[in-house]
């Protein structure tokens, strides 16, 4: 067998692509499994969206930036919801996903062994793109007791000379703490003091939160910092593969003349259901939030069976607890996978911080939910 590249030496295979393949064979097995792990919506776009797809009839190779009406959909969603001004020309490019723009970013930043602020916990993906091109994780603590916001004043004491980027995500995947205009100056501040770019990954801002913001709303914001949006959890369209990426002109052509060499244009049925999507009326939000509100009481009585705290203030689509003191989160999600068959998320999946707590997704119907509530209840922890 050909030796792989060392870059890969450091990375492991995603831990939901190892872990799901499991549940699949326990599936197989005939288990009644019942999957809370992951945050892939299970609720449809709204029909005009798929309409949208369905009348598409070019079939093509498609602009590298997306339509300048995809685009421009982009621009008025940034202008309506966060009060930002984008220029659809050239301060906003199009994705085939936030988690694709992860490692575009990276590779128009870093340079071998620069260095990289990674929050723990955290989206994993940060840490594994930043190892793949041979740049250097840094990772800064979130705490429960700060409101798991980052404590620049602590990051400020190391050397920071080497550290080109810092991965931000508010609200936060999995605490879902929400941020808000204070954070958001003060890590602005942080990124111009220091000559950091500070990127905002933001694909939560629609799901469970009265307020949806935007890092690049922050006066002075373009210059220091770029942000990541999604239409995957928004919309319920993850698998369509949309996101976005928008700052500043000389941020963005950088990160194009990545793209454009790796990949091409998004098919064009997608932009169109996208601009559909982007155009949807706030009720759209509110009717899924409702549907995620009834889904989250039910994940708060399993909390309760289990004796898990939560926070009733969190954002976003999924429910982070803390487990009962003493106990470790794989030893509980291990117990209740194979015991009851039900699949959650531990919390150290996103790092060392997340040690003590496990992530619950909204992604399945209520009886479903309730089905768990049976068994966790059945089931005895302590
Ligand atoms: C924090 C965070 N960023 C990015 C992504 C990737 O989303 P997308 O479907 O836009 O690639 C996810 C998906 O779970 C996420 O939780």
């Amino acid at each position: 067998m050909l030796p792989t590249a060392k870059r890969l030496n450091d990375v492991k295979e995603y831990y939901f692509s190892i872990k799901l393949r499991e549940v699949r064979s326990l599936i197989d097995q005939g288990k009644p499994i019942i999957n809370l792990g992951i945050g892939s919506p299970d609720l449809s776009p709204p029909e005009t969206v798929i309409n949208a797809l369905k009348n598409a009839d070019t079939h093509g190779y498609q602009s590298y930036q997306g339509l300048p009406e995809l685009r421009k959909s982009i621009a008025s969603f940034y202008q309506k919801h966060y009060g930002v001004d984008l220029s659809f020309e050239n301060q906003i490019l199009p994705l085939m996903g936030s988690k694709e723009g992860i490692l575009h970013i990276s590779m128009a930043f870093l340079n071998k062994g620069d260095k990289v602020l990674i929050p723990n916990p955290g989206y994993p993906t940060y840490a594994s793109v930043t190892k793949l091109i041979e740049a250097e994780p840094v990772f800064y603590n979130l705490e429960e007791k700060n409101q798991w916001w980052p404590d620049l004043k602590a990051i400020e004491k190391n050397d920071l000379t080497n550290v080109k980027i810092m991965w931000v995500n508010y609200p936060h995947m999995p605490t879902g703490s929400n941020g808000n205009e204070q954070l958001f100056k003060e890590l602005i501040a942080f990124g111009k003091k220091h000559q950091i770019l500070i990127v905002n990954d933001n694909p939560y801002s629609f799901v469970l939160n009265d307020k949806p913001q935007s890092i690049l709303s922050v006066s002075g914001a373009k210059d220091v910092a770029i942000e990541l949006n999604s239409l995957s959890k928004s919309f319920n369209m993850a698998g369509w593969r949309v996101g976005m990426v928008v700052g500043h002109e000389s941020h963005i052509g950088a990160i194009l003349k990545v793209k454009s060499n790796m990949d091409s244009g998004m098919f064009y049925g997608i932009q169109k259901g996208a601009i559909e999507a982007l155009s949807l009326s706030s009720d759209w939000f509110d009717r899924m939030n409702q549907i995620y509100k009834e889904r989250r009481n039910i994940i708060w009585n399993i909390c309760d069976a289990l004796n898990c705290t939560y926070d009733k203030d969190s954002s976003g689509l999924f429910v982070w607890a803390k487990i009962p003191s003493g106990k470790k989160s794989e030893e509980i999600t291990d117990t209740i996978l194979y015991n009851h068959n039900v699949f959650i998320t531990p919390g150290t999946v996103f790092g060392d911080q997340g040690e003590g707590y496990i992530r619950f997704s909204l992604c399945i119907d209520k009886d479903s939910m309730i089905e768990v509530l049976d068994r966790i209840k059945k089931m005895e922890l302590s």
